[in-house]
């Protein structure tokens, strides 16, 4: 029986998921999205091409390979027309491809209306969305009046839902010049794409369950990270959904006892978009060499990255809620013109000496990172394939994070094409 291997963020975010999905679904049957929504942006770099992807697992990019979006997932169906649109631009085949949830929440035109809008109206305590809608839909979603994939097509009672929808939320359809909250036109433009989406639906156990029993592998594909989950994240500073373990349980439908592998993805230094406590920010001419070489610029809104330095304690954090034992260490070539590079190994909290999160993740906003020094290596590694060849300090670092996280390191990337990444 072959392996079914789950991919997690393990910081905040952006962490080269898109390109280590690409990389092991080169080995793997299926892949499937199983939380988060349009707020995910994962590239991947092949063959002189950039892709970037928000809802479509990043399998989709290698021929003949099976793609699930599971129940889990938030899903902009309008944005995933253009997804679609986008890649059979670029000659990629999706027909028999892609099998969406039937159970799948959508996000509205009108979630964005309201994402904006609460943005607008915490003031000086905007969290830094996506604008993508997310923590609209999976607040409906929760609160039960949500709309799913399924009610497309019972048309009449998704008309009446949608109808007490307006009237009961009627506080955030104030702007009538805002057609995100015109329910009529929201309606027929979701049924002229209805019989497109009903190619997609599927039920998406009994499809995993098929494949496993088959002898195939499905790979896991996370988005966000550890430190944005709804849970474990530096709450209110979080994404709304699970992006940790459970989630990829609870939003495919597949039960734990088939999980060989957990991959935690981990970017050689730190970096986090939008609002929140993130305690080894460099706000100064050495972050901004990092955003600088790292282009550390978000896939999707394409705002600014904060950056910083590696953080050994959520990366610990990380690794026990999701029992990672192999990670991805991506963008190391990044650190390649650094004189010094600094591993966070404990925070000091009013005196006190942490090596572990704090009780509330939001005082990682009051902590002092407490750092080891390394040499840098100040050679280029950038497309570096094997292992043997990097640089002394380079591999000094990269014993440093996988004996202080206790895993196995299961490669490393060295550049952002497919084929810069040195297989451990
Ligand atoms: P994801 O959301 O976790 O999939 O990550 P993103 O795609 O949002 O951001 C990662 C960025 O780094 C993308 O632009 C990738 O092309 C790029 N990237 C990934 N791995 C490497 C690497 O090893 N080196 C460099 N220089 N860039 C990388
Ligand atoms: P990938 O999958 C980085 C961040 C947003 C914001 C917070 C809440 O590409 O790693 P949301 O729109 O989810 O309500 O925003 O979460 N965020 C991400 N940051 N990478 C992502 O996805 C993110 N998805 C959401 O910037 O701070
Ligand atoms: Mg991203």
């Amino acid at each position: 029986m072959k392996r079914n291997i789950i991919v997690l963020g393990c910081q905040w975010g952006d962490e080269g998921k898109g390109k280590v999905v690409d990389l092991l679904a080169k080995e793997a049957d299926v892949i499937i999205r199983f939380q988060g929504g349009a707020n995910a942006g994962h590239t991947i770099e092949t063959g002189g091409k950039k892709f970037i992807l928000h809802l479509i697992p990043s399998g989709i990019i290698h021929p003949g390979k099976i793609c699930y979006i599971g129940n889990g997932v938030v899903l902009d169906a309008f944005g995933l027309m253009e997804e679609l649109d986008m890649l059979h631009t670029e000659g990629i085949d999706t027909d028999g491809r892609l099998f969406i949830s039937s159970l799948t929440h959508l996000v509205m035109p009108f979630h964005k209306m309201i994402d904006e809008y609460e943005e607008k109206k915490r003031g000086g305590c905007v969290l830094g969305t996506t604008l993508r809608g997310i923590g609209p839909a999976y607040r409906d979603k929760v609160a039960r009046c949500g709309f799913r994939l399924c009610d497309l097509f019972s048309p009449e009672r998704l008309k009446e839902k949608l109808a007490d929808y307006r009237e009961t939320k009627a506080e955030y359809f104030i702007d009538s010049s805002d057609e995100r909250g015109d329910i009529g036109k929201v309606y027929n433009d979701l049924m002229n794409i209805a019989p497109k989406l009903k190619e997609y639906m599927i039920n998406v156990p009994i499809a995993l369950m098929k494949h496993h029993n088959d002898g195939k592998s499905i790979l896991f594909e996370g988005a966000q990270g550890a430190l944005l989950d709804v849970d474990h994240g530096t709450y209110p500073y979080a994404t709304s959904s699970n992006t940790t373990i459970g989630g990829a349980l609870t939003g495919s439908g597949m039960s734990p006892k088939f999980f060989e592998d957990i991959v935690g993805v981990v970017k050689a230094y730190t970096t986090r978009v939008g609002e929140g406590p993130f305690p080894t920010e460099l706000k100064n001419e050495t972050g901004a060499k990092l955003r600088d070489i790292g282009s550390e610029y978000g896939a999707s809104t394409g705002r600014p990255r904060r950056t910083g330095w590696l953080d050994l304690v959520i990366l610990r954090h990380a690794c026990r809620i999701n029992g990672v034992e192999k990670i991805a260490v991506t963008k190391l070539d990044v650190l390649d013109s650094f004189e010094k590079i600094n591993g966070c190994i404990g925070y000091e909290l009013n005196g006190r000496e942490l090596s572990e999160i704090p009780l509330d993740p939001a005082e990682l906003g009051n902590v002092k990172p407490l750092y080891k020094e390394f040499d840098g290596w100040q050679s280029e590694t950038t497309g570096i394939k094997n292992f043997a060849r990097l640089p002394v300090n380079a591999k000094k670092y990269l014993k440093f994070i996988s004996d202080d996280l206790g895993v196995e390191i299961l490669l490393v990337s060295t550049g952002a094409g497919r084929t810069a990444t040195i297989m451990v």
